[in-house]
């Protein structure tokens, strides 16, 4: 498994696992997608030609923002979040100091960005237009880099 830069012709296969992980609920579109693919980063995890998951997210200097990752639901639990992230991380170290998520406070994913020592500086009411698990109110996560 290796995580890589998108390509474009990666956008479409990106939809399809972002669609899968959110149940469209407040999943992104594809012009969302393209959105970091040309202003932001962009990157996948792939296995033989297959993508199993992607991080998007701004690095800026000072503070970069992770806005999504997400990985396949039949390969959680291997490592490849978790590659991903620290790819993400790495790349921020160039300019930023610090990495910012907001992550759903029902989102049982929060366990995964406190494991990766990320840690919870507010919680923001209502921040969600649409429920996850009936809960519309996200945690802000940082953590240093
Ligand atoms: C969050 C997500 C990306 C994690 O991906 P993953 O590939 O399963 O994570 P990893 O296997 O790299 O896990 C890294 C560590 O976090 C832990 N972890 C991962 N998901 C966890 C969870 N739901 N609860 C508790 N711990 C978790 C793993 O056990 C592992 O710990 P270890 O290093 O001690 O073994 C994945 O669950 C996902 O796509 N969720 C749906 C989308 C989502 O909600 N994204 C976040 C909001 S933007």
């Amino acid at each position: 498994m290796k995580v890589k830069e998108a390509k474009e012709e990666d956008l479409e296969k990106i939809l399809e696992i972002e669609k899968i992980c959110f149940r469209g609920i407040y999943s992104y579109s594809l012009e969302d997608i393209f959105h970091f693919f040309v202003k932001g980063t962009l990157l996948v995890a792939e296995e033989e030609e297959n993508i199993l998951g992607y991080i998007a997210g701004e690095i800026r200097e000072e503070v970069s923002r992770v806005a999504s990752i997400c990985v396949h639901p039949d390969f959680r639990k291997k490592g490849i979040g978790k590659a991903l992230l620290e790819k993400f991380e790495r790349k921020s170290k160039e300019t930023s100091k610090l990495i910012l998520l907001e992550c759903n406070r029902s989102n049982p994913s929060l366990d995964f960005f406190l494991k990766m020592k990320f840690g919870i500086i507010g919680l923001v009411l209502n921040y969600y237009d649409l429920p996850f698990n009936n809960s519309r109110d996200a945690f802000l996560l940082v953590k240093p880099i």
